[in-house]
């Protein structure tokens, strides 16, 4: 049988990663499919740069109509990222009869929709299992291995820049621009960051994961975002004297009630097994009805774990080549989507005021929490001599969000609340 031919559109950290497992894991792979796997032609930027790893001159090409057109190629990598021109590419490639193997989050949170209708038009395979958390199968472990169970909550823990500046923050002290500072250096954070800290790359992983949970078919716009930049070494700190780490969680909940997806920096109880996940590592935490906790780590990113996901998908579509059962997927039937109001959406809450240090201030203060029904767990007031006011730490129980933002609301307008430090919310 003719070996799977494999067109590569992007030979950056991900295509070179591509391009050495399938040259060095070549023999298990034609165990697995029966026939070989070869990288026929790669799109570039630009031919003459210098790379890595030894490459044909006659693979790469800086035309994309040598890879689409080419009726040899099979399967088309996409590893070039972005939407412009890459969301082209992709449509016209299906449309050609190529199946796609993508790690573009940006191209599945934002096109998904249509490119699996494309998919599914002309009868292709596409499959995306790198396009959230790297290395760790999550997207098969929803799809197949839960697919008998209804998912309640997802967590996860699912950008690795952030996780490194926060675990750098927690175990060194470190401010965060110096954490964010040397997480470019390390190349974990892009030159421009923003999509990373201000929670954006965190959310559309979080949007592919629920729509798959749930059914559901969540939109980035659906999911609320707060990222990392205004947290402090200060929140760090006091979370950690009372059990708490802080991490960038994106916490997506089903309920009779409809989804939530969110994208915050959390408190998360040391207990939790999502606390102890540090550095560039990832996890994602699933509850199901039936199946109850589990949690699946791994690395987030990075050339061969990211590559060790593509080349997985890659078998997959070699194998239903060799079946002929390519494009046999169903098309999503997602439900009615109901997204839940904040008065549906309830967790436990900390805060950090800066508060006037005289009597009667507490009692002001927690008669605001009575008034709109939000009732504390524990309130600790920290003796801060170089502060001019009294710093309280207050955890609530569990709290109807609405609730919580009429109480940040009245403190705004309260004269003995000079400032309202952090609210963040808890987990575990
Ligand atoms: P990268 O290092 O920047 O590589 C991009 C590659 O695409 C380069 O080879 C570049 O060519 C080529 N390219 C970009 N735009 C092009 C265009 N318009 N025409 C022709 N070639 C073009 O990117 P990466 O880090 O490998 O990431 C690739 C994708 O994987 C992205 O969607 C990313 O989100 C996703 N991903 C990455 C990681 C990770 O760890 N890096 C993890 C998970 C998912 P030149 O080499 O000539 O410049
Ligand atoms: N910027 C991403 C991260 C890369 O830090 O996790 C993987 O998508």
């Amino acid at each position: 049988m003719k070996p799977i031919k494999v067109g590569l559109l992007g030979l950056g950290t991900v295509g070179t990663g591509v391009v050495r497992i399938v040259e060095g894991h070549q023999e298990d792979l034609v165990r697995q499919i029966g026939t070989g796997v070869e990288i026929s032609r790669i799109l570039v930027n630009d031919v003459t740069k210098n790379r890595t790893i030894a490459i044909r001159p006659e693979q790469l090409t800086e035309n994309v109509e040598d890879i689409l057109t080419d009726p040899e190629i099979d399967v088309i990598v996409e590893v070039m990222g972005g939407l412009d021109p890459t969301k082209d590419y992709v449509m016209r490639a299906l449309a050609n009869g190529k199946h796609i193997v993508t790690a573009n989050k940006d191209l599945m949170a934002l096109c998904g929709t249509e490119i699996l209708a494309q998919a599914q038009a002309y009868k292709r395979d596409i499959l995306y299992e790198a396009s959230v958390a790297g290395g760790i199968p999550i997207i098969r472990t929803l799809t197949e291995g839960f697919s008998s169970d209804r998912i309640l909550k997802i967590m996860g823990i699912v950008n690795g820049t952030t996780n490194y500046i926060l675990s750098k923050m927690s175990r060194e002290g470190a401010v965060y621009a110096e954490a964010l500072r040397e997480a470019q250096e390390l190349g974990y954070a892009e030159a421009d960051p923003t999509s990373d800290v201000e929670g954006l790359d965190a959310a559309r992983k979080m949007t592919i994961l629920s729509r798959l949970g749930f059914h559901v078919n969540v939109e980035l716009a659906d999911v609320s975002v707060r990222g990392i930049s205004r947290v402090t070494r200060e929140d760090i700190a006091y979370g950690k004297t009372l059990g708490y780490e802080v991490k960038l969680l994106g916490i997506a909940e089903r309920t009779e009630e409809g989804v939530s997806v969110s994208v915050e920096p959390t408190m998360v109880r040391l207990s939790h097994p999502l606390a102890s996940v540090s550095g560039v590592f990832n996890a994602v935490y699933v509850f199901g009805e039936s199946v109850g906790e589990t949690m699946f780590y791994g690395p987030g990113a990075g050339e061969l774990p990211t590559a060790t996901s593509i080349v997985a998908d890659l078998v997959a579509v070699a194998k239903n080549l060799r079946l002929d059962v390519n494009g046999g997927q169903l098309p999503p039937s997602y439900q009615e989507k109901r997204l839940r109001t904040p008065e549906q959406i309830v967790s436990k809450y900390f805060l950090l005021l800066h508060v006037a240090d005289k009597a009667g201030v507490l009692a002001r203060i927690t008669q605001i929490f009575a008034d709109h029904e939000v009732s504390l767990e524990s309130v600790f007031q920290h003796p801060n001599a170089a502060s001019p006011h009294a710093e309280i730490i207050i955890i609530t129980h569990n709290a109807v969000k609405a609730g919580m933002q009429q109480v940040l609301a009245d403190f705004e307008r309260l004269d003995v609340v000079h400032e309202i430090r952090s609210v963040y919310r808890v987990e575990g």
